[in-house]
Order: structure tokens, then sequence, then C-alpha cells
């Protein structure tokens, strides 16, 4: 026996998750165009809410949530019963994976897919498999191969992070009819809300007892460093959940300014038309410039740039002049960069400072 202290196997194999950086070296006033964040900031209501809860902080929170799924339910039309609430949508996969996943079990993840199904498979001791996307689109048919006996968990992320793209429900429940009676799929929507009328998958779930979807509040409800995230799924999967979660998961002032911003219906409306608007003109702007990206159903664009040097340097560039995007080529995308769609003004100075970009190459 070694008496070494060493970690379980395949710990060490996981390469830690990298956020989007908040600091360039030698410039002070930066604008963070690199976890797509909401540069409107939270609603009001939630900064209130927040506040209030500074007189409550010596007692526990309330660790069922129960005000809070019962605003996500109001407003979403869900049953709160059926949702179950985490430290951002992450705790939620991780929850996810260390229910259903172990050693000599599968998780699928797609080829782009967001980071953190690896991370959170690993961790529980499972094996991520990549499935090919098709021209950073996901591919129902190629998850439908590569599901086994094995296979616990899909994870599909629609829209999609870092590609921005989408695929129909059609297609979505195809996918759910068509997996194996074991396998659970999660539709993680944490970029729902930015696609107008759509339901993140929630009545899919309803209609079947093998999908998930989660949430957060770090995207368009501006509450990233609060660390709020949900999940709406069959009772049999929230019931499993509810056992794995920590009893104090959430603290009083995460449930207070969530519960808060959930409620202002209004601010997602804003959000999300503003967020579609400069979206829009951030591509075709780009696009002018040789830079073209899929059509993004997101807060961010994937923009590609002709090889993977061009967008490093361009990446550089941005930097020197105050402006952080996301490098991508953890995400096998390495000739692209993902640029968060800012106000107005950040906007015009991305397109601007890379059309200097451009000329000084030229
Ligand atoms: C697709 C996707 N899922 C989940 C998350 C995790 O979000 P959070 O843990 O902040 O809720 C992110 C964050 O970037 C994401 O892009």
């Amino acid at each position: 026996m070694s008496d070494a202290i060493e970690p379980k196997p395949g710990i060490l194999e996981i390469a830690p998750y990298k956020g989007g950086d908040s600091h360039a070296e030698g410039v002070a006033d930066v604008v963070k165009l690199s976890s797509n964040e909401n540069p409107f900031g939270p609603p009001e209501g939630a900064r209130d809410a927040l506040r209030k809860t500074a007189h409550l902080l010596h007692r526990y929170p309330d660790g069922g949530h129960g005000d809070l799924r019962r605003a996500i339910g109001e407003v979403n039309g869900l049953d709160p019963e059926r949702i179950i609430c985490g430290a951002g949508s992450d705790e939620i996969i991780s929850m996810l994976c260390q229910a259903y996943t172990g050693p000599g079990t599968e998780v699928i993840h797609t080829e782009h897919g967001f980071a953190m199904y690896r991370i959170s498979a690993m961790a529980s001791g499972a094996t991520p498999v990549e499935v090919p996307e098709h021209e950073r689109k996901v591919d129902v048919d190629a998850i439908l191969d590569a599901c086994t006996f094995r296979t616990k968990l899909v994870f599909l992320a629609n829209p999609a992070n870092p590609t921005g793209t989408m695929i129909g429900a059609n297609e979505v429940g195809r996918l759910a009819a068509d997996l194996p009676p074991h396998t659970l799929l999660v539709l993680d929507g944490a970029y729902a809300e930015y696609v107008d009328g759509y339901d993140g998958g929630a009545r899919l779930v309803e209609k079947r007892d093998n999908v998930v979807m989660t949430r957060t509040f770090s995207k368009i409800y501006g509450l990233g460093g609060l660390r709020v995230g949900w999940a709406y799924g069959p009772a049999h999967v929230v019931d499993v959940l509810n056992r794995v979660r920590g009893p104090f998961n959430l603290g009083s002032a995460q449930l207070a300014a969530a519960e808060a911003a959930v409620r202002d219906t209004e601010f997602v409306d804003r959000s999300r038309a503003e967020n579609a608007r400069l979206r829009a003109w951030l591509a075709r702007a780009l696009a002018e410039l040789g830079v073209p990206s899929d059509t993004s159903c997101a807060n961010f664009v994937l923009a590609r740039f002709d090889s993977v040097e061009e967008a490093e340097a361009c990446e550089a560039h941005l930097r020197q002049n105050g402006l952080l995007v996301r490098k991508v080529g953890g995400y096998k995308l390495p000739n692209c960069l993902r640029i968060t769609v800012g106000d107005e003004a950040s906007c015009r100075r991305v397109v601007h400072t890379i059309a200097r970009f451009k000329d000084a190459a030229a």
C-alpha cells in the first residue's frame, strides 16, 4: 500500500477550468468580454434584495429554496416541486455526474461542448466521450451513434457555448426519444433566455422522464458573481439530486437576489432585445472586416480568423487595447475568438480595434 496522499485515479488528469480573463497586464481600464456576462449588470431589484439580507446573515438560509423555486415556477410556468437550485449551473452539472456516473460509465459531450461536462465527469471517475459536431453544430446522429450500454449522461448546451449555434426542437426531441433507456439527456439552457420565445426544453422535460434542463442566473440575469443556477427535471431525478445536494448550498443573499431577478421579466426582455440588436451589428461589422461567424443565438459571437496565428495576434492586439475576449483553443477552435456582446460602446470599440489590426496586417 502506498503511504503517499493521493487523489482518486483520474483526478490528476483533469485540466483545470480556465475562466475568462478580467485583467490585462499594464492596462488599467479593461472591458471584459470574455465570460458572457450581461453588460448591463443585474436588475436593480436584485441589488436591493441582496442589501436587505444583510441583517439576516447570522441565520441559516432556507435549505429548500422554497421562495426561489416558487418564483422560478410562476415566471416560467413550471412545477416548483420539480425545480432544484445550485451554486451556479456548474453545481447542478457536478451533482448530476456525482449521482449518475462513476468508474466504468461514460458521459457524452460534443466536440466544442462546455468544459465543465468533461471536468465533472472525470471528477466522478467516469469516462468523458467526445462526439464530433458538424461545422460547429451539434450532430444528433453522431451522439446516438456514440451511445453504449455505459452511457449514463448526454450533455447538450442549446444554444451552445462557445459556438453560439443551436439545434431545433425536433432534433432535440428525436435525440431524447432515441437515447438508450439508461441514458439521461441534460439540456443546458445557460443561454436560453437570449432566444425569444424559447423554453429551454422545459416542455420536453414535462413530456419525458429522461430529460433534465439546467439554467443559470449568471448570464442574462447578470448575477454571475452570486452563483445561482437551477434545474427542472422529472421527479425521480430531482429526488436523486436532492440526496447529494449540500443542505445549505445557497446563501440567503443568493436566494433573495435571484428571486427578485427572475421576477423582473421586463429586464430580461430589454436585455434580450438589446443583445439581439448589438449581436447582429457586431457580426455584420466583423464580417465586413473579413471575420465571419456562425449565426449566434446567445450573447456572444464566435469570430473566425484565417489562421491560429491571426486569431492569437488579434487577441493580443485587443488585449493591449483593453479589450478582453476569450481564446477557445481549448475548445478545439484555435482559429476563433469568442467575443461577448457588450454594450454599444464596447461593440464599436471591438470593431474599431479589429479594423486597425486588419489594416496593420494588410
Ligand atoms: C453552456 C454553459 N453551461 C453552464 C455554465 C455555467 O454557468 P454557471 O455555473 O455560472 O451557472 C456556463 C457558463 O459559462 C455555460 O456557458
